[in-house]
């Protein structure tokens, strides 16, 4: 059996703007059904690569594939209209003297597919039949982005390509239309690639998670492992807060408050951080100067002060001035738990939670 072609595929892409990459070999496979998350903070270069598959600007080099048949390389270049790809940007602005039915039905001409029926199909799916002779403004913030999915998946599209599609919307409607959108996208078999610099929206949506700075894509793979495999510290930091120590090598092991830990592959003297999510260190009260035992799994504990600590909600945020060095560090801890300044407390980490890195420079 042969695998499936995927429905979309970029190889080795790179954008030049006045002499600088601003994407520097990006590649990617998308197959149907699925949702790659293109994250990385603003100005990573996710909006370009977008619009260079679209079609809407060349690329400097590279290929790009939908279906497995070439759309466009350096000499050879198939217009956008053609590229069955469908847009979904972030000022989805749908056509505001067209009729709600006119807009969905605006992509279908020509294309064999019966207008009315697929026009009502899809208003139908996303709940919105009732507003089909309605113009947009008519409409709310909410509905207006359900009728551009609708417009966008009309034509049946192989690639949905999305930049930021909910980011215009109010915080409480955005996680019921994302879920609702991403039931649909299934649905409908294309392949998606969206882009995002939230992490959470990303981990809501993915099943893969492409993770770029810099123009480059840095780690690939299924939230879970980007989250809890990560490449380096700026890996870690771009889903949560972190706590950084700092460390030298010796016999590829490092010294910390927090007992040994292994720095395989670091040559002597050479410096370390480890890295931990402030959800993964335990807090225990201090017993006449003394803290919990040393476990396998938590390793040895340190005594801090605390400087203050905030309620956020779902937990609390507990900031430790730690005695040995004077380093913060932070805490969370599920539900209420709000000591007061000046108490003295003993961390401990979750050692199997903690990623150890060659040190970055600062
Ligand atoms: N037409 C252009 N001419 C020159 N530089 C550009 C052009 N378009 C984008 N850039 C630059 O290329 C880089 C990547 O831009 P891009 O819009 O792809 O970033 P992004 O990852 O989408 O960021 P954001 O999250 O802010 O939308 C940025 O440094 C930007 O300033
Ligand atoms: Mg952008």
């Amino acid at each position: 059996m042969t695998a499936a072609v995927p429905r979309l595929e970029i190889r080795h892409l790179v954008q030049t703007y006045d002499g600088k990459r601003v994407v520097d070999d990006v590649s990617l496979t998308i197959h149907a059904g699925c949702v790659t998350c293109l994250l990385g903070p603003s100005g990573c270069g996710k909006s370009t690569t977008l619009r260079m598959i679209a079609g809407v600007e060349m690329q400097a080099s590279g290929e790009i594939y939908v279906d497995g048949g070439l759309i466009c390389d350096t000499v050879f270049r198939v217009p956008p209209e053609r590229r069955h790809i469908g847009l979904m940007f972030q000022d989805f602005a749908l056509f505001p003297h067209l009729t709600v039915r006119q807009n969905v039905g605006f992509g279908l001409k020509g294309t064999g597919i019966d207008q009315e029926a697929r026009v009502r199909e899809l208003l139908n799916r996303v709940g919105l039949l009732r507003h089909i002779d309605s113009y947009p403004h008519q409409l709310s913030g909410g509905e207006q982005q359900r009728v551009a999915l609708a417009r966008a998946l009309a034509p049946r599209p192989s690639v949905m390509l999305m930049d930021e599609p909910f980011s215009g919307l109010d915080n409480r409607l955005r996680d019921g239309i994302r879920d609702d959108t991403l039931a649909l996208l299934k649905e409908e078999g294309a392949a998606v690639l969206l882009v995002t610099h939230e992490p959470e929206e990303a981990m809501r949506m993915a099943d893969e998670i492409a993770l770029m700075r810099g123009g480059k894509i840095v780690q690939r793979g299924a939230p879970y492992n980007l989250y809890n495999a990560p490449v380096d510290k700026a890996a870690v930091s771009f889903f949560s807060d972190i706590n950084t120590l700092r460390g030298k090598v010796q016999g590829a092991l490092t010294d910390t408050p927090f007992g040994q830990f292994l720095a395989p592959g670091v040559p002597d003297g050479g410096e370390v951080e480890i890295v931990f999510r402030p959800q993964h260190v335990a807090i225990d009260f201090d017993r006449a100067g003394r803290g919990p035992s040393p476990t396998d799994i938590q390793g040895a504990p340190a005594r801090g002060e605390v400087i203050r600590s905030r309620f956020l909600g779902k937990e609390s945020l507990v900031e430790f001035c730690m005695e040995h060095d004077g380093q913060v560090l932070k805490a969370t801890v599920p539900n209420v738990f709000l000591p007061k300044p000046g108490t003295a407390m003993w961390l401990s980490v979750r050692r199997d939670r903690c990623f150890v890195f060659p040190a970055t420079k600062g």
